[in-house]
């Protein structure tokens, strides 16, 4: 792949890219899905300047996730994607005994109280089931569906395949990228370990999989043929461009678009990604059970990095949630996670718009066509 990767640069300019021709967008731009924090209006923003918008539907069952899509269509008719994680390990999850939800809970008893809540009951499901979500995506035929935390199976991509929807998987390294690759995937997320939010890997631990942007891209590069989307700490032109140069197909941005006005972030949190406070991130499991990285604060100080004695996933995410739905209103950062990526000071515009627009400003000052000599 590099050395057709780099011809492809000079020679068609950096718009049109393997990726771009695959899903039919303008730019080799992907905004990074947002679970529980997308919004149609950010989506459609990024999808409407020439690039691919993703929707995050971690969580959402089948009725919310039909009227999400309903209403980006009425906002773009350009390409966008959808974004599924998958259950771990192939099976979903199971429930805690009612004795582990109760030690569970008072774990974070201190948070309830301070929160002005009751401990909660244990509810029937924790988070809708793979299934349940699939149907609708595959109804809806979004241009590409992406994934976290595994390889698809196999049925899964069929029928992504019959509906004409570009599937793309997800890596932290380049033996996961392989994987990818072998399962079938169309096109493979490389996300470094900069990146914001959970760090989804999926054959070694996170903690063994920590590899940087900058080295994970051209060895994912070198290791599969299918387009690589490089993703983590490209927060302006510059990232984009190096991650071009790198090979990778496309430049997948989170946390510049997650500080736009369009997006969900509440406003404690898109307060925090502006402050100085964002020179700082760390990876925690203080707020899913899974590491993710995020800017700390009191919850995740308290908790700790490892998560020791906390719920696993899904159950530490259903409780967070709870105490988080009385901080976003109270305006708390400290009871709430606040992800972000170590790209995050480099943020400098509030519209999607204006970051896809100095991006491309910028990339073409960096990567101008090469004239070819007519021979
Ligand atoms: C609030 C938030 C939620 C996220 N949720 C998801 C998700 O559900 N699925 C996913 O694939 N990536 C998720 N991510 C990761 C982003 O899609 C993207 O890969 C990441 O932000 C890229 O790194 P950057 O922020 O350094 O640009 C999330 C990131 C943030 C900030």
């Amino acid at each position: 792949m590099t050395e057709d990767s780099v011809a492809n640069l000079s020679e068609r300019g950096w718009r049109s890219t393997a990726f771009t021709r695959l899903v039919g967008i303008e730019l080799p731009l992907v905004l990074g899905a947002f679970g529980g924090a997308s919004s149609t209006a950010l989506v459609a923003a990024v999808s409407n300047a020439g690039g691919l918008g993703s929707y995050g539907l971690y969580g959402l069952g089948a009725d919310r996730i039909r009227s999400v899509v309903t209403e980006l269509r009425t906002l773009t008719e350009r390409p966008f994607a959808l974004n599924l994680w998958l259950p771990f390990d192939g099976h979903e999850w199971d429930l805690p005994s009612a004795q582990q939800f109760a030690d569970y809970t008072r774990a974070l008893a201190p948070y309830f109280e301070e929160s002005g809540l009751a401990l909660p009951e244990q509810p029937a499901t924790f988070l809708p089931s793979f299934d349940e979500q699939l149907d609708p995506v595959i109804e809806a035929r979004p241009a590409a569906l992406s994934f976290v935390y595994g390889v698809p199976p196999q049925d899964v991509l069929e029928r992504c395949r019959r509906a004409g929807i570009v599937t793309i998987g997800t890596a932290t390294t380049p033996d996961e990228a392989r994987a990818l690759a072998a399962g079938g995937v169309d096109a493979i997320v490389a996300t470094g370990m900069e990146a914001a939010g959970h760090r989804v890997s999926f054959l070694r631990p996170p903690e063994e999989s920590l590899i940087g942007t900058m080295a994970l891209v051209p060895r994912v590069v070198d290791a599969v043929d299918v387009p690589v989307i490089a993703a983590g700490g490209i927060a302006d032109g510059r990232g984009a461009a190096a991650a071009l140069v790198l090979g990778a197909q496309a430049a997948l941005m989170g946390t510049a678009f997650l500080a736009c006005d369009e997006s969900a972030a509440n406003s404690a949190h898109r307060a925090k990604l502006w402050s100085a406070d964002a020179e700082t991130t760390v990876v925690t499991r203080a707020f899913s059970g899974r590491a993710a990285r995020g800017i700390p604060n009191r919850m995740s100080r308290e908790l700790g990095p490892s998560g020791e004695g906390l719920a696993p996933f899904p159950v530490q995410g259903w409780l967070a949630s709870r105490i988080k739905a009385t901080a976003v209103q109270r305006e708390d950062p400290e009871l709430m996670s606040l992800w972000a990526g170590q790209g995050a000071p480099l943020v400098r515009y509030h519209s999607a718009a204006d970051v896809v627009a100095a991006v491309v400003r910028d990339v073409d000052a960096l990567l101008p066509v090469v004239e070819q000599p007519r021979l």
